[in-house]
């Protein structure tokens, strides 16, 4: 009876360890590196005090870090065969002077013991928070990975030309669900977009002579003029022209009011597959209710920052975000 009791001890033990192995967890670096949250904050706080658009670049470099390969910090390894440039990412993803120094602050604090995957995941929350987003709990414990796939950066990040059905498919392909795909998309609520990625809708849309029906008339001739046909693709304007810099649910309620700046945006409310796929009844409950919002914001952006992250002895805790280890 003793003994077996015993043994029954020891294979629960041995079934809790199989089980946590390949979890991530909110006190991974508790012991250590304790002052790894308020080094964080501290250097996302200056880099916002700088400039307010960073927060929008940190939450942004997470996510595209996440869709290829899992939250790896494959986004930040440098090289003309690299994620930073599939088209996706060239021209367009920024914040990397910042990572490096949250990293280089990070490693004077506790050398060699945190990764680059886990520093862009405190990142994105507190660049949240600091927009006036509410917090979440970071679970942490990913390693960094060893390979930057531009194909997979390529081919499964989310276009602004895609259709409701394909975004929605490259969400459930890394095990998010259509009420993430409108959960995270609130993250438009900050950041801004270069002309090139929505002048199609202002000028002879699809071939129809005229702007995007879908697009607000006021907002379409603003955008008009900022982003002139032959004009430069790369001036910005922002995702939620309500309150640019903020974090809240007005980012639903332009989609109600046509006034999404990507066609990706506005397609989550206006066309058919919005309603079949229920994104419009998603965007009109967050568009009314903005703590369900951020609840939902907290809850998806864990279930993003759980795709197949590295555990164990997977990978590595690189030194420099920029390269792997040297062996
Ligand atoms: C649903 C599919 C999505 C599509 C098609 C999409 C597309 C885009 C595009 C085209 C831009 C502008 C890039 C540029 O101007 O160079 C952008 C910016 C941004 N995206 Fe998304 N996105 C999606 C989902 C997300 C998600 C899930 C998040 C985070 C939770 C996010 C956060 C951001 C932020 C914060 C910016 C502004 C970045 C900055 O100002 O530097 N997006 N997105
Ligand atoms: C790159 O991503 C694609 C698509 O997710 C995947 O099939 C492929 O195995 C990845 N390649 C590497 C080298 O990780
Ligand atoms: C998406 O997944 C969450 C759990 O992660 C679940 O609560 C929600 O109901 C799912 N939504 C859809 C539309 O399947
Ligand atoms: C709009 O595009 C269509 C198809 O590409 C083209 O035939 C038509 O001439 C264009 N109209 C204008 C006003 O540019
Ligand atoms: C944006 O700027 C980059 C580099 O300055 C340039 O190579 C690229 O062609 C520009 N993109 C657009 C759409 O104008
Ligand atoms: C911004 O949103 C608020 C609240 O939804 C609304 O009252 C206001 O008219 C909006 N302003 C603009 C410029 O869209």
């Amino acid at each position: 009876m003793k003994s077996s009791s015993c043994f029954l001890a020891v294979t629960v033990l041995f079934c809790l360890c199989l089980t946590s192995k390949g979890q991530l967890r909110a006190d991974y670096y508790a012991s250590s590196c304790p002052n790894l949250f308020k080094v964080v904050w501290r250097e996302v706080f200056k880099a916002l005090q700088n400039e307010m658009r960073m927060g929008g670049s940190l939450l942004r470099l997470h996510f595209h870090d996440c869709f290829v390969n899992g939250c790896d910090g494959s986004i930040l390894l440098d090289g003309s065969d690299s994620e930073k440039f599939a088209p996706p990412n060239l021209n367009s993803a920024r914040g990397f002077e910042v990572i490096d120094a949250i990293k280089a602050a990070v490693e004077n604090e506790c050398n060699g013991i945190v990764s680059c995957a886990d520093i862009l995941a405190i990142s994105a929350r507190d660049s949240v928070v600091l927009s006036g987003g509410r917090p979440w709990t970071v679970l942490l414990g990913r390693r960094d990975g060893l390979v930057s796939n531009q194909t997979g950066a390529a081919n499964g990040l989310p276009s602004p030309f895609d259709s409701l059905d394909i975004i929605i498919a490259k969400f459930v392909a890394v095990g998010l669900n259509t009420t993430d795909v409108v959960t995270l998309s609130g993250g438009h609520t900050i950041g801004r977009a270069r002309c090139a990625l929505f002048n199609n809708r202002l000028f002879n849309f699809s071939g129809t002579g005229a702007a995007d029906p879908t697009l607000d008339s006021s907002l379409t001739s603003q955008l008009q003029s900022l982003c002139p046909q032959n004009g430069d693709g790369n001036v910005t304007t922002p995702l939620d022209q309500n309150s640019t810099d903020f974090f809240d649910n007005h980012y639903f309620n332009n989609l109600i009011n046509n006034k999404g700046v990507l066609s990706s945006d506005q397609i989550l409310f206006s066309g058919d597959a919005a309603t079949t796929t229920s994104t419009r009844t998603l965007v009109q409950i967050y568009g009314s209710n903005s703590g369900l919002f951020f609840s939902q914001f907290g809850s998806s952006m864990v279930k993003m920052g759980n795709i197949s992250p590295l555990t164990g002895s997977a990978g590595e805790v690189r030194k420099n975000c920029r390269v792997v280890n040297s062996s």
